[in-house]
């Protein structure tokens, strides 16, 4: 049997990432991932092969249709009849996604790393060693190890009422992959997906009608950041609806219908697809924890501490399939402290300053608390507000909806929380990551030179604001 020091399996971002930084530390490094898409194994999880980095794409795509459609002329730049194929722009997303996997297998080569496929499960423990056994469609094979990395992820949560068949009733699979633009696209669930995705179909022409079943819209952002982007995805045409109770569903073969309630009243509403975007559940299904005790929570979670610890020895779990936040730069952020806890360093992981990102437009971003939490807790913050509207690069840029809030200690001015709504705050936020995790002051920002003209200087604005300077507003 082949013995390795650390055994990762998953090959997200999670646990790809993980198996890196365990390579460069010196320990022999397996990686094990059974994802197969389009008939082929697939390394790079969720994030590469159906989430961030497909969905990205298509986002791009999207937005430069749309941006054809209905700013260029603002521009002076105009186009007859302008077309979108979607079987070519699947195609582009497929191109990005197998560069970027295959790249991932030149960096296991680069690194040393044994790249394995098929599921594994964990099979025993013998002499101190992990026995994990892979089964690569049907033909089987034991490793073993002396630290396992769980790293398995998570998958879609499905409804009860209705099967997922990616053909009308989709998760994030199916809608990453239409071959052409819905006329009705009906989306469950108002997060992250669903307004990410509901965004990509609308801007190519579907009419989007979004059901959430909780009364406010995007609770996990801050009220006002939530508010203006319902205020702009409203008027590029999404139909969003809050506190509805999804009922029966019908999947006909042209024809989808969903019942639901909405204030009391039995209502119904027929697409040609339905998204089904109502959270992720972790990815444990064929790991075998009870043959060797793995502890899971009541909702499949696996328990770890801290430092990711799992209640064996020697077995850790980092990412989607452990508690907080499932985005790729936090399970790749575990992946980098398990593997140096492994050899003995003592990293830590901040997760007060994990940046959230919206992908929809105007983006959203923030970092560390909202102005609702820091209320909640008692906590006395002054704020800063500064717009978009007038800040010259936005204006140039033809995107000039939107502003950064930042909150700050009334007592001590650090940094609490910067929430932005607006273009580019997707790369804007890390500035705000930076500053929090230097602990920094809103006037440490304040006083940090910004380039002229950048969108960065709003957030350089919004720093001033706290202290009632700011010069633009
Ligand atoms: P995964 O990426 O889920 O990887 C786990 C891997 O392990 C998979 O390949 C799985 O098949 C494999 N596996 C599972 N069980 C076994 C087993 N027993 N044996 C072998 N292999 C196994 N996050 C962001 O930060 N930014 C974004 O923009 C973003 N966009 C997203 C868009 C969509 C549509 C979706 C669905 C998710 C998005 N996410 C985003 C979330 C992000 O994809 C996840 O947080 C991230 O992939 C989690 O990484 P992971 O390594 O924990 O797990
Ligand atoms: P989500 O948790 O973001 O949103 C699910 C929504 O569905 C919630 O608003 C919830 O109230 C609603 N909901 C739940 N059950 C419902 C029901 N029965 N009827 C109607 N509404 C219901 O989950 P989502 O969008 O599936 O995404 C999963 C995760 O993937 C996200 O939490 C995020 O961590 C990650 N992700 C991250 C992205 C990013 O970083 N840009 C992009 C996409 C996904």
């Amino acid at each position: 049997m082949q013995n390795f020091d650390v055994v990762v399996i998953g090959g997200g971002p999670g646990g790809y990432v993980a198996a890196i930084r365990a390579a460069q530390l010196g320990f022999s490094t397996a990686c094990i991932d059974g994802y197969r898409r389009k008939d082929k194994y697939s390394l790079g999880g969720t994030c590469l092969n159906v989430g961030c980095i497909p969905s990205k794409a298509l986002l791009q795509s999207s937005e430069n249709y749309a941006e054809l459609t209905h700013s260029f002329a603002d521009h002076g730049i105009s186009c007859d009849n302008p077309k979108i194929d979607v079987k070519k722009m699947i195609a582009r997303k497929e191109d990005i996604v197998n560069k970027n996997s295959n790249g991932i297998s030149f960096l296991f080569k680069k690194n040393k790393i044994t790249e394995l496929h098929g599921w594994a499960s964990f099979s025993a423990n013998k002499d101190g060693k992990w026995v994990i056994s892979i089964d690569d469609q049907g033909k089987k094979e034991e490793i073993s190890a002396t630290h396992v990395i769980v790293a398995t992820g998570s998958n879609s949560r499905h409804l009860p009422q209705i099967a997922t068949d990616n053909v009308n009733i989709l998760d994030n699979e199916g809608a990453l992959d239409l071959t052409e633009t819905p006329k009705e696209l009906c989306v469950i669930g108002a997060g992250v997906i669903g307004l990410e995705m509901g965004s990509v179909w609308a801007r190519l022409g579907a009419k989007v009608t979004v059901l959430e079943a909780s009364d406010k819209f995007l609770g996990a952002a801050d009220e006002q950041v939530a508010k203006e982007l319902h205020k702009n995805l409203v008027k590029q045409g999404l139909e969003i609806k809050t506190g509805v109770k999804i009922g029966e569903i019908k999947n006909a073969k042209k024809k989808v219908t969903v019942n639901y309630e909405l204030g009391g009243e039995k209502l119904k509403l027929e697409c040609d697809k339905l998204l089904v975007s109502i959270g992720r559940i972790p990815n444990t299904n064929g790991l075998n924890p009870e043959a060797v005790g793995l502890k899971l929570d009541e909702r499949g979670f696996i328990v770890v501490d801290a430092d990711c610890r799992t209640n064996l020895p020697n077995v850790w779990a980092i990412g989607d399939v452990v508690r907080g936040p499932m985005l790729a730069h936090k399970a790749s952020d575990e992946g980098i402290i398990v593997a140096e806890r492994i050899a003995g360093q003592h990293p830590h992981l901040d997760f007060n300053t994990i940046p959230w990102v919206i992908y929809t437009n105007p983006e959203i971003a923030w970092v560390g608390k909202t102005e609702q939490q820091l209320t909640a807790e008692g906590i006395k913050f002054k704020k800063g507000v500064a717009s978009f509207m007038a800040n010259g690069r936005a204006l140039g840029l033809g995107h000039n909806v939107g502003f950064v809030k930042m909150l700050a200690c009334e007592e001590t001015d650090r940094i609490l929380g910067v929430h932005m709504v607006g273009p580019f705050v997707s790369e804007l936020i890390s500035e705000a990551v930076v500053a929090m995790e230097f602990m920094a002051s809103s006037e440490d920002l304040a006083r940090i030179i910004h380039a002229h003209p950048s969108l960065s200087e709003v957030t350089h604005e919004a720093a001033l604001a706290c202290d009632k300077r700011q010069l633009h507003g």
